[in-house]
């Protein structure tokens, strides 16, 4: 009842589609455990998970491509023993890391407003941030990026930094999501935007050119059940593309004084999750811990269904996250864009070591 009358608020009040699209759609639960709903059902669960805080439930929206799930992990390289080595190029570019410029990036985007994947200022928040990303690589012709088209209005985008070694083919991925399901997300996932940002500004003020090819992602979609990512990661399957790792930032800025990085370890490779967290020792003061989402919660669990090595850093032990998301006070008031720093030192740590590992 309380659900239905926020659904009947969004679409009526606020003027907020309440569905993506007519039709059923199979939502995975659970491995194995798989229910088919409309799209008001998928709606309201979206809402629900998060309102009995420390759930996690999750939900992927399978009914695409409801087949690519169990496919054989197929990581190119053994993650687990290998250990930081370029702090030569990476120390340089993370000293000019600093929280003010990732905070206004985090405020931009809260300034972009409820940026829900069925709704035209989705789409529009999606171009904003393609275009930002161009700016930002203004003179660089080894820079392209696109946005890919969903079945619902709002896009995804893609940033790709051109790889100039003998492994140029290969992906190593970075990525966040783009839209919010209710309010402004400036934690869920404005935190994991900007974060990317921050890192693309990074790699463009330092000149990096990476040996291996860098893909950013701005997914479309996360809220709905995974839906942006999911159709990227099963068309990299498909094709063949091979991606050395994918690393998600979704939520990086609560609560405030805290260090803490938190590796998730479910839906996640854990050489990779071990490699990703020495990264985090070898270039942060940040304390890490691991805990569980429970459920494929966000887009990492796109890649990893699809046989892609997935890691993401998160802020927060699973029963402390900011009890804010999903509602209008997930707003930067209760952010602290001191806490999203380590997240940017990894981030950028992470795409240089990874895109320039001799193999
Ligand atoms: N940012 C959340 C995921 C999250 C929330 C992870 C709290 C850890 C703690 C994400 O945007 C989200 O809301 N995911 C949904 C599942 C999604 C497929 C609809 C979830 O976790 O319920
Ligand atoms: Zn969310």
């Amino acid at each position: 009842m309380k659900h239905s009358l926020i659904i009947l608020l969004a679409t009526f009040v606020l003027g907020i589609p309440s569905v993506a699209s007519e039709g059923l759609r199979l939502i995975e639960l659970a491995p194995g455990k798989r229910v088919w709903l409309t799209a008001e059902q998928v709606y309201k669960l979206s809402l629900q998970n998060h309102f009995s805080k420390g759930v996690c439930a999750g939900f992927i929206d399978v009914t695409k491509h409801p087949e690519n799930v169990g496919r054989p992990m197929q990581s190119l390289i053994d993650f687990g023993k290998l250990e930081p080595t370029k702090q030569a190029i990476v120390n340089p570019i993370i000293t000019l890391a600093s929280p003010q410029p990732l905070g206004l990036r985090d405020q931009q985007i809260e300034g972009l407003g409820l940026r829900y994947y069925g709704s035209e200022n989705g789409a529009k928040a999606a171009q904003w941030i393609q275009n930002e990303f161009t700016k930002m690589a203004a003179g660089r012709n080894d820079v392209t990026s696109a946005l890919i088209k969903h079945d619902f209005a709002q896009p995804s985008v893609m940033v790709r930094i051109q790889g100039h070694g003998s492994h140029a083919d290969q992906r190593v991925i970075l990525g966040a999501h783009e839209d919010s399901i209710v309010g402004p997300g400036a934690d869920d996932d404005g935190s994991g935007v900007a974060s990317l940002l921050e890192i693309f500004r990074l790699l463009m003020v330092s000149g990096f050119v990476p040996d291996r090819t860098l893909e950013f992602f701005a997914y479309a979609g996360e809220e709905g059940g995974l839906l942006g990512s999911g159709e990227i990661a099963h068309e990299y399957a498909q094709r063949k593309i091979p991606v050395l790792a994918a690393l998600q930032f979704d939520m990086t800025m609560y609560p405030k004084n805290s260090n803490l990085v938190v590796f998730m370890t479910d839906y996640t490779d854990a050489g990779l999750t071990v490699f990703v967290g020495k990264l985090a020792k070898a270039y942060t003061q940040a304390e890490v811990k691991v805990s569980r989402c429970g459920y494929g919660c966000s887009d990492h669990a796109s890649w990893y269904r699809n046989g892609y090595p997935s890691v993401i850093p998160f802020e927060s032990l699973m029963n402390e996250y900011n009890p804010n998301i999903h509602t209008t006070r997930d707003t930067g008031d209760k952010l602290d864009y001191n806490h999203g720093l380590p997240f940017v030192k990894i981030g950028v740590a992470y795409a240089v070591e990874l895109a320039n590992l001799e193999e």
